[in-house]
């Protein structure tokens, strides 16, 4: 298989003193070649996390989809790249929900960041009623069509991570048959969005990933790799997930 990917979304977690945790995380890696790492900080810690790890990728949370302009508060895909992001986190959960964010300006801003060469994770997931609705499948082949970049050409770019809501932060997962099936439907649908290109996206999953459960979800077929929150937070969680992942 493939290198598996592994990355740490903060969230809005993290302050300078969290620096060092990252340091630690980048010196685990180097000896954890066989596993691609990268982590998320706020965007205040985006450019010190790219000078103090040398060998993780450092992206940003979200952006916005416009180039610039008056808009208060927001972060251009321009700037997140001049602060040493590689890649950015668009359409997470917590921004549907939290900024009211849709599919279109889900793919908006993802086409804002490929376009500064920028790679995205773009996140899906369906609610705890939508799955006991049997419609998980369903919302989530929405959600693709909706959200992703649809040029064939974005297809070397894109990640996607499957994040059922209900898993998030909840100590709770699919079963492991659940998460394969969904993630096998995934791959589905990007072969009709994307044609042959598709092969080469990771599916990532995300929701309650910890270093206990992690080499059972990363040995699934079609698991790429695994988007983590609360385990992140500190370089012996996270470095044991990075671990199970080798
Ligand atoms: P937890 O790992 O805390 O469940 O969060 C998952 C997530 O939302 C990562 O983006």
């Amino acid at each position: 298989a493939e290198r598996p990917y592994i990355v740490g979304n903060w969230k809005m977690h993290g302050t300078r003193a969290m620096l060092s945790e990252a340091r630690a995380i980048d010196r685990a890696a180097e000896r954890l070649m066989k596993v691609e790492v990268a982590i998320a900080p706020p965007f205040t810690l985006i450019h010190a996390t790219r000078k103090e790890a040398a060998l993780i990728g450092v992206g940003a949370q979200d952006c916005h989809a416009a180039e610039g302009g008056a808009h208060t508060g927001d972060i251009s895909a321009a700037m997140l790249k001049d602060a040493g992001a590689g890649f950015v986190i668009i359409g997470h959960s917590e921004r549907r929900a939290d900024h009211d964010e849709k599919d279109s300006d889900v793919r908006a801003k993802a086409e804002a960041a490929l376009a500064v060469g920028l790679s995205v994770i773009v996140c899906v997931g369906e609610t705890e009623a939508e799955r006991d609705a049997g419609k998980a499948v369903r919302v989530v082949a929405k959600q693709l069509d909706g959200s992703l970049p649809q040029a064939d050409s974005a297809a070397e770019k894109v990640t996607v991570a499957y994040e059922p809501v209900w898993a998030i932060g909840t100590g709770r997962t699919p079963t492991l048959d659940d998460i394969e099936a969904m993630h096998r439907a995934i791959r589905e649908r990007l072969h009709e969005i994307y044609g042959d290109a598709a092969e080469s996206v990771r599916i990532l999953y995300g929701g309650s990933v910890k270093p206990d459960n992690a080499a059972e979800i990363l040995n699934i077929a079609e698991v790429g790799g695994a988007l983590v929150g609360g385990a992140s937070l500190t370089a012996e969680s996270f470095v044991g997930i990075m671990t199970a992942a080798a």
